[in-house]
């Protein structure tokens, strides 16, 4: 649990540059994001740190595939996750990326300090070497390789090893002792077993490839990928440094209170790195807190499956869809960037509120939309506009009368205890529960008083209830906002306004949002200007999302494709992990029979009109002719192709996939594209010869 008394020290994974961010990753941020402000509210020294993940063979081979340097690949891929960030408005204070000189310099140290300490030792093993992926796999002599199934060859490489079997018994007792905490329990059980069964020496060099930090005093190694990133957590505060300045920062905030990590990654950062840490004579993180997955249609959402989904497109869809709100509410040119910030908020409640904290969960377009209209829509949203509305009404905030509405008050105690204890044990789904049963319960009250009916009437003492009955629920609001501000600090900055309280986040820094208490609320206070928070969504904004996911080259997500690509820890040939990492392109798909192809009608077609879809940006509008007929095709190649471009140009398509609808167009057939570089960016197929239209592929 954090001790409020000392400095919170809170990170994200650093990400790995192979791939786009989406919005798995932006979960992890979301809910770093949320600990952060919330520890700042309560007035403790926070640091916020996030990143990105840049060496290793993996990223070698991504920017192959995109053919630049991997320098500039990377450059260009974490740009794209920091400019995201910042989009979303992500409070974190540093941003380290493992190619910067601070970081190497700090891991060239760490490696020196464990080698003087007796740590690390050069050995060579011999195992069954996968050459397509580049990787050690525990796989029998002569067998094929389980990720590709190519057959493997034996190998010997050079290693320098980490003495981890050491530090066997110090990391049970570490655990067991809780001073370093796991969350949750089973993921805790799981490191201990996997303690228990023998810890085997770590290889932490490699040969084979070069992008990465070279081993002090044996350049020919490079330094394996997870000690390198798992440095990260030190070397951005000053680990390593020569700077007092940096120096006293590192004393200052490490040991971190928490890393933020996903579930498949728990080992390495409850097992190596707490192992590196104590042979470098340096005090182990407090805690590790894992997040479960975002399962998209039952899988876990990543590149390799084809089945995420960005985070862009919520924040494009959402935030439109609040400016049209307030463009009909007569506002003239809402601000783009206010737009994205509710939509932040929106994905943050939900991912928060819907998936539970700890275990996996499904993420769709239609939950989003439901959550959102039935908690924020119609419940807090719609509560605030009751309320407020009445209350401008009367001109200002109304003086209760002696006994106030006894249930809102007590419940908003409780909640309120309940709700700092679930973020202090990190029970993040829990606490928005809580806030959101409160929500309801306000809301039953108003309706049981309904003082809009009270109001109307000519007596005093009915006025009198109306009074009370608003001054509770304005009350209650303040208090549920001040809860809601690290979930969603964007709206809740404008419910705390059109309360009439000013700046949250004044409030926040002034310590007014923490040991919240009823009472706050002063009568005959004037409310702000009103506008509307959460306009009600239609589910056509689900299908709208999921159009820009598939013209964005989102490929449809596949249940069958569900390869793993969780970070593996298989053992290398002597049993112990050793670092496994896939190429650049999506694994093979599952075998199929030369039946199942023939079930694709692929043919060769002239494009003969192109135009762009009005709104979607990502879309092009095509006629084909197949010789025998013409017929309509969308593509996701707008940011690539102009239309003009493309008449006259023979493509091939599917021709028999079933039709469907986006934009509220008919799609029928899909045009067969190579899919680039880190974007994915789509290269139309066709031929060098001349193919009579019609033609099919065989
Ligand atoms: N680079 C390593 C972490 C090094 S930390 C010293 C890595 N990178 S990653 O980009 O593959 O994943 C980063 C984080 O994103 C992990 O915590 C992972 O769990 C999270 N997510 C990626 N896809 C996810 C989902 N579909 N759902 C939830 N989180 C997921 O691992």
């Amino acid at each position: 649990m954090p001790d409020s008394s000392k400095n919170f020290y809170v990170t994200t994974p650093i990400y790995y540059v192979n791939a786009r961010p989406h919005i798995g990753h932006a979960y992890s941020t979301i809910v770093a994001d949320v600990l952060a402000r919330r520890h700042r509210m309560l007035g403790q020294d926070t640091f916020f740190l996030t990143g990105t993940d840049e060496h290793g063979q993996k990223v070698q081979r991504s920017a192959e595939s995109a053919r630049i340097p991997p320098q500039q690949f990377a450059d260009q891929v974490s740009a794209s996750f920091r400019s995201l960030w910042d989009r979303m408005s992500i409070t974190y204070d540093d941003y380290i990326r493992t190619t910067d000189e601070r970081h190497k310099h700090g891991v060239q140290k760490l490696w020196k300090v464990l080698a003087e300490n007796g740590d690390i030792y050069l050995s060579s093993y011999t195992g069954q070497y996968c050459v397509s992926d580049e990787a050690f796999v525990d796989v029998p002599v002569g067998a094929p390789c389980p990720e590709c199934g190519r057959i493997t060859e034996t190998i010997t490489e050079e290693n320098y090893f980490f003495k981890l079997s050491a530090y066997q018994d110090k990391l049970i007792e570490l655990i067991e002792s809780g001073k370093l905490h796991i969350q949750p329990e089973t993921v805790r059980n799981e490191v201990l077993s996997f303690i228990r069964s023998g810890l085997k020496d770590l290889s932490i060099s490699r040969t084979t490839f070069d992008w990465g930090i070279p081993v002090p005093g044996n350049p020919k190694h490079v330094i394996y990928v997870w000690l390198d990133a798992l440095a990260n957590y030190i070397t951005a505060i000053g680990y390593g440094s020569d700077d007092p300045a940096e120096q006293a920062k590192f004393a200052r905030y490490w040991p971190a209170e928490v890393h933020l990590v996903g579930k498949e990654i728990t080992r390495f950062h409850c097992v190596y790195w707490p192992a590196f840490l104590m042979a470098a004579g340096l005090p182990v993180q407090r805690s590790v807190v894992a997040n479960g997955w975002l399962l998209f249609e039952k899988s876990k959402m990543s590149k390799s499956r084809g089945n995420v989904v960005r985070t862009e497109t919520i924040l494009d869809a959402f935030g439109e869809h609040y400016r049209a709100s307030l463009v009909k509410a007569g506002q003239s040119e809402p601000d783009r960037r206010d737009g994205d910030l509710f939509a932040a908020d929106v994905l943050r409640y939900f991912l928060l509120r819907e998936i539970p904290f700890g275990q996996d969960g499904s993420f769709s377009f239609d939950a989003l939309i439901t959550r959102y209209n039935a908690d924020l829509a119609n419940g807090y949203g719609n509560l605030v506009s009751r309320v407020l509305k009445l209350i401008e009404g009367l001109g200002e905030v109304p003086e209760p009368a002696v006994e106030q509405t006894a249930t809102v008050h007590e419940a908003t105690q409780q909640t309120i205890a309940s709700v700092d204890k679930a973020f202090s044990e990190y029970r993040l789904t829990t606490a928005a529960t809580e806030i959101a049963g409160l929500i309801a319960t306000v809301d039953g009250m108003l309706t049981s008083v309904a003082p809009w009916k009270l109001l109307k009437s000519g007596e005093a003492a009915d006025r009198q209830r109306a009074a009370t009955a608003l001054y509770t629920a304005a009350e209650a609001l303040r208090l549920i906002t001040a809860l809601l501000y690290a979930i969603m600090p964007h709206t809740t900055a404008k419910v705390w306004a059109q309360l009439g309280l000013g700046s949250i986040e004044d409030a926040a820094r002034q310590g007014e949002l923490k040991n919240l208490a009823w009472g706050g609320l002063t009568p005959g206070t004037k409310l702000g200007a009103l506008a509307p928070i959460f306009p009600r969504a239609e589910k056509g904004l689900a299908e709208t999302m999921s159009d820009m996911e598939q013209s964005s080259g989102g490929a449809p997500p596949s249940t069958e494709q569900v390869q793993s690509n969780a970070a593996p820890l298989p053992a290398a040939p002597d049993g112990q992990a050793a670092p496994v990492e896939t190429g650049a392109n999506p694994p093979l798909a599952p075998q199929i029979t030369i039946d199942d192809f023939a079930k694709v009608d692929l043919r060769v077609a002239r494009v003969i009109a192109a135009e762009r879809i009005p709104k979607a940006d990502k879309l092009l509008r095509l006629e084909v002719d197949l010789g025998f007929e013409k017929r309509q095709i969308l593509a996701g190649i707008a940011e690539h192709y102009a239309p003009e471009a493309l008449i006259g140009r023979k493509v091939i398509i599917v021709a028999n996939l079933a039709p469907r609808k986006m934009r509220g167009l008919e799609s029928n057939g899909m045009v067969v594209a190579a899919s680039i570089g880190p974007d994915g960016a789509p290269v139309l197929a066709g031929f060098s010869e001349d193919v009579e239209l019609g033609a099919r592929l065989k």
